[in-house]
């Protein structure tokens, strides 16, 4: 057992600085954050502020420069690449803005992969039950190109939660896509997020969007600034007595 084991996410002191051509820029600045398992934490800020730079840390696909970054007890900055390729397999998954489907597989192929990888039994039925879960079972041969905006979410939505991750880091999932097809995406995003009670991490800069989540953190020139509990994500506790 690790000390942070009851939080699925826990950034203690955590500091990132990159090198550019005009020196060091330091995009993280001593972020101390934890999350429970199960949680929505939307992140806001303005661009620039390091949501993305966050996010990637989470994943373990970016090192922090000083600090630790904990993630299911486990300590990203102690591993090597093989243990953090392992724990990406098991743990994550991500859901990015521009959808980042692999173009020359179908859209079954591309939600077998992560199953594949994980030498799960029947990658390819499984497959095809996650895209039929979000509507795609008439789908399943087309690629990426013969697939709309709304659609390539949507596969993409089945391949991140195909190997049922703990925890689901999605950056702005919405921001290619109109309104309709975004709050269908959305819906879909906290239906699976509910079903498999993932830990679900969102990038997003629409208000409404943000206060669907548990809290919301807002991140300002690489800092934390401030953390909401939204009143409406939770269910709320039935009345007891009316008011007043
Ligand atoms: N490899 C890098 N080298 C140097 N600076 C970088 C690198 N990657 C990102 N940055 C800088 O880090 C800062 C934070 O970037 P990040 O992508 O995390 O912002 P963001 O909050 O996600 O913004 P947006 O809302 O526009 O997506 C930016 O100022 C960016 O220019
Ligand atoms: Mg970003």
């Amino acid at each position: 057992m690790t000390l942070g084991s009851k939080n699925l996410v826990c950034l203690s002191n955590v500091n990132l600085t990159l090198s550019s051509l005009a020196g060091k820029v330091d995009i993280l600045k001593d972020i101390n954050l934890n999350i429970d398992k199960g949680e929505t934490v939307s992140v806001v800020g303005p661009s620039g502020a390091g949501k993305s730079s966050m996010m990637m840390l989470m994943a373990g696909l970016e090192a922090a420069t000083s600090g630790q970054v904990e993630i299911d007890g486990h300590d990203l900055g102690k591993m090597d690449e093989d243990a953090l390729a392992r724990f990406r397999r098991d743990a994550v998954g991500i859901v990015f803005q521009d959808f980042h489907l692999i173009p020359t597989m179908t859209a079954l192929e591309n939600v077998a992969v992560p199953l594949e990888f994980a030498r799960k039994p029947d990658a390819l039925k499984r497959a095809q039950e996650r895209l039929e879960a979000v509507g795609l079972g008439h789908r399943l041969d087309h690629f990426p190109g013969q697939l709309s905006g709304g659609e390539q979410q949507r596969v993409a939505l089945a391949r991140a939660f195909a190997a049922e991750p703990k925890i689901l880091l999605a950056d702005e999932p919405t921001g290619n896509l109109d309104s309709t097809t975004g709050e269908m995406v959305i819906e879909l995003l906290f239906k699976l997020q509910k079903d498999h009670d993932t830990t679900l991490i969102l990038i997003t800069h629409d208000p409404r969007l943000a206060a669907m989540c548990n809290r919301t953190i807002t991140l300002q020139d690489g800092q934390l600034k401030e953390e909401t509990t939204s009143s409406t994500a939770k269910v709320p506790t039935p009345a007891v007595a009316s008011q007043g």
